[in-house]
């Protein structure tokens, strides 16, 4: 019998977090979005959350791009900034920071910086995130608000082709080949990532339903 602990990475965190994926994916907010059932200044207000996050994350991949463990994972066409604040000014609005996206940007801001396994963490946890589930939703959110070219940039990825990087992303995970503490630190900080996505999520559907 194999124990978990001899599975590849990629399978101990996918198969790891099945629990806290589905109740992100459950959240309701994202779901009314994909069928146009709240205003488009919701979707306005997760991206003013996403540009908040997305400002702090990218900020500890530029320091984590020489990390001889982290900076493999660093790739420059992951890099939503630009397209969010494109998206932010298309949308329109005042946005936000809500509370729960401070605390989610406090979690980046105190691990991310320093600790490699945390930050491929967060990176894991929004990136492939972004290129699985967020292959449908930005397409569906389109869809529902009649959005054509410009308010949903951030999830169209120039020059990368989703299911091949989730492949390499995997086997960079897999060949990492850290210690049994780190992999730990990833593990758990994972779990805090979704923890911290669907505090946000939740604020959200609290906000507009
Ligand atoms: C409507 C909401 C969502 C849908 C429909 C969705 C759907 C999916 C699907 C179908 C996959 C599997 C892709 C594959 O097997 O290659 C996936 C993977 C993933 N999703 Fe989601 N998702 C949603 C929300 C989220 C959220 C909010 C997060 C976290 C911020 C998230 C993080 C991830 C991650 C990290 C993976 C990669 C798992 C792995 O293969 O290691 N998802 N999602």
């Amino acid at each position: 019998m194999t124990s978990q602990a001899d599975q590849p990475l990629s399978t101990r965190v996918r198969l790891g977090t099945r629990v806290e994926h589905q109740a992100a994916q459950g959240s309701g907010f994202l779901d009314a979005l994909a069928d146009g059932r709240l205003p488009l200044a919701a979707y306005a207000d997760l991206t003013a959350q996403h540009y908040a996050i997305y400002e702090t994350l990218e900020k500890a991949a530029a320091t984590m791009a020489d990390d001889p463990a982290a900076g493999a994972f660093v790739a420059p066409e992951l890099t939503r900034l630009p397209a969010l604040a494109a998206d932010l000014e298309f949308l329109g609005g005042s946005p936000t920071v809500r509370p729960a996206t401070e605390a989610y940007c406090a979690r980046l801001a105190e691990v991310a910086f320093d600790r490699p396994a945390a930050f491929v963490a967060h990176h894991y946890t929004r990136y492939l995130g972004d290129l699985s589930g967020g292959q449908y939703l930005g397409p569906a959110i389109a869809r529902a608000y009649g959005l054509t070219g410009e308010g949903h940039r951030f999830f169209v990825f120039e020059g990368v082709e989703p299911a091949a990087f989730r492949t390499r992303y995997r086997l960079l995970l897999d060949q990492a080949g850290w210690p049994a503490e780190e992999q730990d630190e990833f593990l758990t900080e994972v779990s805090e990532a979704y923890r911290l996505n669907i505090a946000v999520l939740a604020a959200l559907k609290e906000e507009w339903t």
